[in-house]
């Protein structure tokens, strides 16, 4: 009998369930967690194809009454996924690394900005260890300038380097970034050296950042999550 932690357990329970693919447990763990999705959010899911977060974080907005929105970006056009999907998911054919910011603002309810960025982009994966981590490392990076905006990873490099936030804070222009304050980002890298960096850009910029390695990631996978919650 198969069990979690087998090679094709998570893959027949995403049949079972009716998701697109097993990395709706992914997702659904990360929910469980930390609560990211919650009634009426507004979540934009980059390299949402085949669908399995988009039906997640439809799931978690609750009833239809509850508004919400879910707009998924993808290389590859992506077709809502009929079951745990409702009329407020959308999918938007386009390469997120050209996609100007304003252009998914406008995507946003009320182009407001969302309250939650998820990014599950990934390189198509070559073998080649270093250059999958750079091509996953470039990904995460644009996630995080989409989220917080360049002005603020300036701030973050400075504290990183020992200056502090404050020093520069007077001549600062509006942050372009598309998360909401209070909002949350997750970031899919690829574990190499960089990848501390990562945490350590992201943590002063968020009340709480953590990595996490779901349960449904496959054995031989090297992603990994970095959660931030909070959006200061
Ligand atoms: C692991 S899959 C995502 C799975 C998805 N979260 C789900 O649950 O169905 C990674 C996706 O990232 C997409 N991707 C990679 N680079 C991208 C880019 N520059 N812009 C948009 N999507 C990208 C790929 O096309 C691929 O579909």
């Amino acid at each position: 009998m198969s069990k979690a932690g087998t090679p094709d357990f998570f893959y027949r329970e995403a049949q079972r369930l009716g998701y697109a693919a097993r990395s709706a447990f992914k997702l659904l763990q990360m929910q469980k967690q930390y609560k990211l999705i919650t009634p009426g959010s507004s979540v934009l899911d980059l390299g949402c194809a085949p669908g399995a977060w988009l039906q997640v974080a439809c799931q978690s907005l609750g009833p239809l009454k509850n508004g919400g929105a879910v707009v998924g970006i993808d290389l590859k056009k992506v077709k809502v996924p009929p079951m745990h999907c409702d009329s407020r998911v959308q999918t938007v054919c386009a390469d997120a690394l050209n996609l100007p910011k304003n252009k998914l603002k406008a995507l946003s309810p009320q182009q407001k900005g969302f309250g939650v960025i998820l990014s599950d982009m990934c390189p198509l994966v070559s073998g080649i260890s270093i250059r999958d981590a750079a091509l996953s490392a470039e990904l995460g990076m644009r996630a995080l300038d989409l989220a917080v905006g360049g002005v603020s990873l300036l701030h973050s490099d400075d504290i990183v380097q020992g200056e502090g936030r404050s020093e520069c804070s007077n001549s600062t222009p509006k942050n372009d970034g598309l998360l909401q304050p209070g909002g949350h980002l997750v970031i899919k890298l690829l574990e190499s050296e960089d990848v501390k960096e990562f945490g350590q850009l992201c943590k002063p910029l968020f009340k709480k950042a953590a990595w996490l390695r779901p349960k449904a990631t496959r054995s031989c996978s090297k992603e990994i999550y970095l959660i931030c919650q909070g959006l200061l």
